[in-house]
């Protein structure tokens, strides 16, 4: 096998990277983020790339094209993981598309664009609340102010940029736009069961769901667990609980629309004390953004009926929002030809999850490809798994991707 056996091997290696071994979790500008990055650049350098971290620690090779001022095409994907995450979410995107350069660089190919590759410090959203941070920075919206954000250890995004080598001031310096770039595209474990179930090893993706999260803060009244009686507390928990439902409701009744609340902390959090101020985010999900506005706007109001009802305090704030991508048509194209020119039936499918591409249409035409994910597509989790003889069809297929495509 070319390359499968040995990115699988790259991905336990890189798994090894954690912050809390066994389990894989990686978040942006940690001490892992570093190693991560170290192990990549390594990579990248022995693929005859230049590489380095950029300003805020997104991890950047560029393999140079056969002649001076070509255009450039970008691929890649991020180094950020969830917490307790699977191995192939995000790094895949970013291994693959290093092979593929180490092949070109092993048999003196150079090709008529200068290939980027990009690992980007965050995807995920983590640490900061401030979600695709790389990505948005490299397609011009940078938000200055998620410099002030902090981690729960109330370390701010600047401070841990500073300590991790990068510079907070410089975020400008790594907008791509207007820089010549002709393409974006990204190599992704599907994390969902549909190429699995078909029995196909690579898809082509037609379009990014869009998403909205909020921050929720309900604020009631603490008080005795044994002597307020039940109709006369303000009970921020069993307020939220309504909420919560309120969105899988909507969410349900919905066609097109996911809805998730993934955390949720309760304060003062005691056993014999009614719940006062209880904070949950609010996930939404859809390819219609039209639908997806109109479903945030019915949870708000929903969410403040119940807070009414129940004599507590409800705020609602944005956390991030990101519209729907298409994917360009003649990308998705060039992308049919290489996994047709593999003899592999060509499936076309929308992304439910969110990716560094969804930025990319500001920069460039976007395209991304899809590589089957084992064990009934589960992902997010550490059983998420690809097979060896998987990750070496994609990899061919990028590579052909990249030996075809003609700025
Ligand atoms: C990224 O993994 C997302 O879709 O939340
Ligand atoms: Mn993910
Ligand atoms: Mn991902």
């Amino acid at each position: 096998m070319r390359f499968g056996t040995e990115l699988l091997r790259q991905s336990d290696v890189l798994a090894q990277f954690t912050e809390d071994a066994p389990r894989v979790t990686r978040t942006y500008l940690s001490k892992e983020h570093k190693q991560a990055g170290e192990y990549l650049i390594d990579l990248m350098r022995c693929a005859g790339m230049n590489a380095d971290f950029d300003a805020l620690g997104n991890i950047v090779g560029r393999y140079e094209a056969a002649v001076s001022k070509a255009p450039i095409v970008m691929t890649g994907s991020h180094q950020d993981s969830v917490r307790n995450a699977g191995k192939y979410d995000g790094l895949f995107g970013i291994i693959t598309a290093i092979a593929c350069v180490k092949d070109l660089h092993d048999r003196g190919v150079r090709l008529p664009y200068t290939l980027e590759v990009v690992g980007f410090g965050d995807e995920e959203g983590v640490r900061f609340g401030a979600t695709l941070i790389g990505s948005k920075a490299m397609a011009g919206k940078f938000d200055p102010a998620w410099l002030d954000k902090a981690d729960d250890a109330g370390v701010t995004m600047r401070q841990a940029l500073a300590a991790f080598g990068g510079d907070p001031d410089r975020w400008r310096d790594i907008d791509r736009r207007g820089k010549n770039v002709v393409a974006y595209v990204e190599s992704h474990i599907e994390q969902g069961p549909v190429l699995l179930n078909e029995g196909l090893p690579v898809g082509v993706v037609t379009a990014i769901a869009g998403a909205s999260r909020l921050n929720v803060r309900v604020t009631g009244l603490a008080g005795h667990a044994g002597t307020v009686p039940m109709g006369a507390r303000q009970d921020a928990l069993t307020a939220a609980s309504e909420m919560v439902l309120e969105v899988e409701r909507h969410c349900e009744t919905h066609a097109g629309l996911v809805g998730t609340v993934g955390k949720m902390s309760v304060l003062p959090g005691a056993v014999n004390v009614i719940p006062q101020d209880v904070a949950f985010t609010i996930d939404v999900r859809s390819g219609d953004d039209a639908l997806r506005r109109a479903a945030i706007a019915a949870i708000r109001t929903g969410c403040t009926t119940i807070a009414q009802r129940r004599r507590v305090r409800v705020d609602l704030a944005d956390l991030f929002t990101a519209d729907a991508a298409p994917c360009d048509p003649a990308l998705q194209n060039a992308f049919a030809q290489a996994i047709a020119a593999h003899g592999i039936p060509v499936r076309h499918l929308p992304s439910g999850a969110g990716h560094d591409a969804m930025e990319f249409p500001a920069v460039a035409p976007t395209a991304m490809l899809f590589v089957r994910c084992g064990n009934n597509g589960i992902s997010h989790h550490p059983d998420e798994t690809m097979t060896a003889e998987d990750a070496e069809v994609a990899t061919s297929v990028l590579l052909h991707f990249f030996e075809n495509f003609r700025p």
